[in-house]
């Protein structure tokens, strides 16, 4: 879908919305004039004003002025935004909604219209352009693909079945903190070494970077990266052995999973 000159109405101007916003004016997808930002306390994002953003807590004229319409608040909000803008929303509307753990039939028994509804699931990398961005659209195949044209220019995505929405909420939206906690350690252990925070950090970051290229280029299995750094006798594989003695691997799939059951959960 082609957004140049397009107006978008991003309602719920939270972490992620604003991320969104963002990275769809870095990647040039459209101007930030065509973008509506709507909160209730409008005060709090009024630092984006400078960047050309349309500030406002009127949903009804962000709505009424856009055809793509991005749902951004948290879940318990939700009901009362559809409430608000359902009297403007037409069968011409596309939303998208972002927000976890509500499917599309939910959504679709608060809307009064039968517009089209996407789920995304991206995560905050959103800002930068290196999204992981899940999409689905049971009912509305071309639109989904419309969406996920806009997704993919702020990172990569998947167009996936609703069932696995959870899971991919897990694995790529909460992937995020998951991997930063690793960072954090890993630098934390650099510390120890000799280095300073700073230095340490940059080593860890650069490095998973790295890690993470590999195998998006290479498309190979970890393992065979793995193999590549571990001599025979030397520090890594005794390292790698500790780790998983000390049950790395399990620790994190049974932390992905304790997630998943509580994302299942959550209502
Ligand atoms: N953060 C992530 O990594 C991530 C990833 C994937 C999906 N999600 C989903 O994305 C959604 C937003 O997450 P978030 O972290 O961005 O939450 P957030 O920072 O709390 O943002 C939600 C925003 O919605 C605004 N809001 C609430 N009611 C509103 C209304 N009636 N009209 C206009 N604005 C309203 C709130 O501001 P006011 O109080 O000022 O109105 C708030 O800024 C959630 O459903 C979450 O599950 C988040």
């Amino acid at each position: 879908m082609d957004l140049k000159g397009k107006k978008i109405a991003v309602l719920g101007a939270g972490n992620l919305g604003i991320a969104i916003a963002q990275g769809i004016v870095e990647e040039n997808l459209t101007e930030a004039k065509n973008i509506f930002l709507t909160r209730r306390h409008t005060e709090q994002i009024a630092h984006l004003a400078k960047d050309g953003f349309v500030l406002t807590s009127d949903n009804l004229e962000a709505v009424k002025a856009s055809k793509i319409v991005m749902v951004c608040v948290q879940p318990k909000q939700l009901p009362a935004l559809i409430d608000e803008i359902n009297p403007v929303l037409t069968a011409d509307h596309l939303l998208v909604s972002v927000i976890t753990g509500v499917s599309i039939a939910e959504i679709k028994e608060l809307l009064k219209i039968d517009c089209a509804v996407v789920r995304a699931m991206p995560n905050t990398a959103i800002a930068i352009g290196e999204s992981m961005t899940c999409i689905c659209a049971p009912d509305h195949a071309e639109h989904g693909i419309a969406v996920q044209q806009i997704f993919n220019a702020l990172g990569q995505t998947l167009l996936i079945e609703e069932k696995m929405m959870q899971a991919a909420t897990v694995l790529g939206a909460s992937g995020i903190a998951f991997f930063m906690r690793y960072l954090r350690a890993a630098t934390q252990g650099g510390v120890q070494m000799g280095f300073h925070s700073e230095e340490a950090q940059l080593i860890a970051v650069q490095t998973a970077k790295g890690a993470a290229s590999l195998i998006l280029e290479n498309q190979q299995h970890p393992e065979v990266e793995i193999d590549k750094v571990t001599t025979p006798e030397g520090c890594t594989i005794a390292g790698l052995n500790e780790m998983e003695h000390q049950g790395l691997s399990s620790a994190l799939i049974k932390g992905l999973m304790v997630s998943y059951e509580k994302i299942k959960n959550i209502k």
